[in-house]
Order: C-alpha cells, then sequence, then structure tokens
C-alpha cells in the first residue's frame, strides 16, 4: 500500500497543454507522476480555468468562513485539494518567483485558514487551518537559467507556504538549464531519477536529498550554456 491515495497536481505553466509548445514543467510533472502511480489523481491547468485574483475582501474569512466571494473554478480546485493528501505544485520559475498562474491559485487558498492568529512554537505568528488536517506537497519547477541558485526564491517561498498552510514538504524536483529539457539524450538521466523520485515518494512519503541532488545538479557552466543557447536566439531574433 502506498502513502498517498488522492494527489491533487497544480500544473501552472501556461505553455501547458497548448498545442506546438512544449512545456518542461509538465513533462516533469508527468515523469513524476509515472512513478507515482497514486490510486486517484486530478492535475489542474489554471491558465485553462476561470479563475480570478484575489480581492482580498476577506469574506471568506469573516462574513463565510472558507468560501470564497468569487464563485469561479477555485471552488473545484479547492474542493479536490481539501479531500487531498498530496499537493504538486508545478511551476516553472517566472521573474524569479512562482508564476503568476500558480500564485493566483495560491492566493486564494487562503480561504484554507480561519483568521485567528496563533503563536507556533518558534514564537511566530500563524493562521490555524479552517479544517486541521494532515497533507504533504511537493514543488516541481524549471528555470531557463543554468545554474541551481535561480531557485532560490521559489524554494523560500515555497517552504514558507508549507509552514503557513501546514504542508510537510516531502521534496523538491528541480531542474535548471530548461533549454536542455528537450535535448534528446541531454536529460534522459535526470527524467529517470524524477520518476524515481515519484516511486520513492509513494513508498517511503518523502524523496531521497540525493535523488534531489542528482535531479537538481547543474550539468553545463554558464559559459557554455549562453554558447549553445544565443546561436539559437540570433536566428530566432532574425526572423
Ligand atoms: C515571463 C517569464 C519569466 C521568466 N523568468 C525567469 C527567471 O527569472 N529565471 C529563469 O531562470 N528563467 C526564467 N524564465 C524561463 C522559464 O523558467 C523557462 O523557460 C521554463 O522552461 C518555462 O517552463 P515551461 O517550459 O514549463 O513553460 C522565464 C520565462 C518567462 C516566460
Amino acid at each position: 500500500m502506498g502513502k498517498f491515495e488522492k494527489v491533487v497536481a497544480i500544473c501552472g505553466s501556461p505553455r501547458a497543454e497548448v498545442p506546438d509548445q512544449k512545456s518542461l514543467t509538465q513533462k516533469m510533472l508527468n515523469t513524476f507522476l509515472e512513478g507515482l502511480a497514486p490510486p486517484q489523481v486530478r492535475v489542474f491547468f489554471p491558465h485553462l480555468m476561470n479563475i480570478s485574483y484575489c480581492k482580498g475582501c476577506l469574506t471568506c474569512w469573516f462574513k463565510t468562513p472558507g468560501i470564497c466571494d468569487i464563485d469561479d473554478d477555485m471552488g473545484l480546485i479547492k474542493e479536490e485539494i481539501e479531500k487531498s493528501d498530496l499537493l504538486i505544485l508545478a511551476s516553472p520559475v517566472y521573474v524569479d518567483g512562482f508564476s503568476a498562474q500558480t500564485k493566483t491559485v495560491l492566493d486564494r487558498s487562503i480561504s484554507l485558514l480561519d483568521p485567528l492568529i496563533s503563536i507556533d512554537e518558534e514564537g511566530h505568528c500563524r493562521h490555524e487551518l479552517l479544517n486541521p488536517r494532515q497533507w504533504s506537497s511537493v514543488l516541481i519547477s524549471t528555470c531557463g537559467f543554468s545554474e541551481l541558485d535561480n531557485f532560490d526564491h521559489i524554494r523560500n517561498h515555497y517552504r514558507a507556504i508549507c509552514r503557513n498552510l501546514y504542508w510537510k514538504n516531502a521534496g523538491e524536483i528541480l531542474l535548471p538549464a530548461s533549454a536542455l529539457g528537450f535535448v534528446p539524450r541531454k536529460y534522459e538521466d535526470k527524467f529517470q531519477a524524477i520518476t524515481n523520485a515519484g516511486r520513492e515518494l509513494m513508498e517511503k512519503g518523502e524523496i531521497a536529498e540525493e535523488t534531489m541532488n542528482f535531479i537538481s545538479r547543474e550539468i553545463v557552466s554558464a559559459t557554455q550554456y549562453r554558447d549553445f543557447l544565443n546561436p539559437f536566439f540570433k536566428k530566432l531574433k532574425q526572423r
């Protein structure tokens, strides 16, 4: 019996599911799900849904607890998240953080919280969950540049969310130099490791540090990457 029954994934790349465009975020997510092989899974593509920004009206806290004032597709995502035991956030790095599509879903998730503030064991302010329960979560991300430190902000942001929403951080799958993601054979061993990571998570409840390090290891220097990509970019600019 695996560790997780019901999985919800948010695929926050606006290129996912778009004909003639290849989203590496989606490829990583699909590869991970192959290994995870959960009994039930729902994958949401926020850019293909009707999801508005949070208005900050706090109706979901003070007027209709847990129910957002905006009646749109976020209701369905929230309903599924509440029934799940594992949440996967799959987002490309956009301007050093989550894509707007992913961030909008995260903002709208404040309806999961109770407004009353409590102090945690580190003396830090937190909101309690409106309906306390156990969740695990995983971050899947890719970025255009070649250095691993391009994930510093999204990773810190994700870890802060885990603390604030009471998610157990079960792993972070980070793949830099996304331009290599669709180059034949370049990332084959990394994709294999991403499938293994999914399997590990289902069997053990978390992904081994070693597996995550293998996936995120930089395989080209910044200058090699620049020299590989710039000729393509020059051609594209001339069209
Ligand atoms: C609006 C925008 C902002 C981006 N910002 C960054 C960035 O700050 N750092 C980075 O390394 N890559 C950045 N990228 C590159 C993407 O992370 C990269 O192309 C990634 O592969 C996109 O994921 P996808 O293939 O799933 O669409 C950005 C791309 C776009 C379109």
